[in-house]
């Protein structure tokens, strides 16, 4: 049986990810920042472990309280939407830490066993934002647009261990706490991009017609684990495979 390691489960994409591989007789290690036992259908093959990506002691911990896993899926990850110039490099640095530098640790930490035993996949989850320019979006869409070149140059370096990389690419999901997580993170947006602002915030308040679902990332997620064939980039989500087909 195959065993799935998969971070930022309490909400969101990675909880819908973690209840789809469970289904599918997986062994699923769900991870937390704060672990919670009563998110998940209880099973044998659950197990939660707490894991903050910007914490390197916490990252060890849980890769070797986990071993041996199969897939590591990285979507741990949080939002910011500001003028450049309202954004503090602290608060750049922090989101870095967590979107690219969270999914580095553990990639290092999970690549001895993967090597050792020749086999494994890494699934990053990034977003369709890094498939176009977004207004006011741009130290989000450059985490993202770092993940996905790591992603591709891992997977040349990887290939003589046959481990496998890929990158899924989610649309806007308005159903999950993201949107709200992020604001929880922004600083007041100055005044000269105040304007750009709203009418960004107006139209994430027009639900589109084409939107991505957190099952949508799940599906994306299994097939980027269980299908050798898959692509390199996945998209995920009916926009998301929209703009994938005219990027
Ligand atoms: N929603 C969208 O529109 C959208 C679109 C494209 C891509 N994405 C990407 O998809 C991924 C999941 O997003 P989502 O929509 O499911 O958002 P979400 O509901 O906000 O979930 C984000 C998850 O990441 C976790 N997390 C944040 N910082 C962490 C840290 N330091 N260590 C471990 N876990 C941490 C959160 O845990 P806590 O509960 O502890 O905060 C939460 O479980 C993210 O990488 C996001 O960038 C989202």
């Amino acid at each position: 049986m195959k065993t799935v390691l998969i971070t930022g489960c309490s909400t969101g994409f990675g909880l819908e990810t973690a209840r789809y591989f469970l289904a599918r007789d997986w062994n699923v290690i769900a991870t937390m920042r704060n672990p919670r036992e009563d998110l998940l259908p209880p099973s044998d093959r659950l197990r939660i472990l707490q894991l903050d990506v910007t914490n390197e002691e916490s990252v060890a911990k849980a890769i070797a309280l986990a071993e041996p896993i199969d897939a590591l899926v990285n979507n741990a990850g949080v939002g910011m939407l500001n003028g450049l110039e309202g954004i503090p490099l602290d608060d750049v640095r922090a989101l870095f830490e967590t979107n690219l530098f969270g999914a580095m640790a553990t990639i290092q930490a999970v690549l001895p066993q993967f090597r050792e035993r020749k086999a494994g996949v890494i699934v990053n989850v990034s977003s369709t934002v890094t498939l176009r320019p977004l207004n006011l979006l741009q130290v989000y869409t450059a985490s993202k647009a770092a993940m996905n070149a790591l992603t591709e140059c891992l997977a040349l370096e990887l290939a003589p261990f046959n481990i496998r990389t890929r990158i899924v690419l989610p649309g806007m999901a308005p159903e999950t706490a993201f949107g709200q997580n992020a604001r929880a993170l922004m600083r007041e947006i100055p005044e000269p991009y105040a304007e750009a602002a709203q009418q960004i915030f107006a139209a994430f308040e027009q639900r589109p017609e084409k939107i991505t679902r957190a099952i949508d990332v799940a599906e994306a997620v299994w097939q980027a684990v269980t299908d050798p064939s898959s692509p390199m980039r996945i998209p995920a989500g009916a926009d998301a495979v929209a703009l994938a087909a005219t990027a």
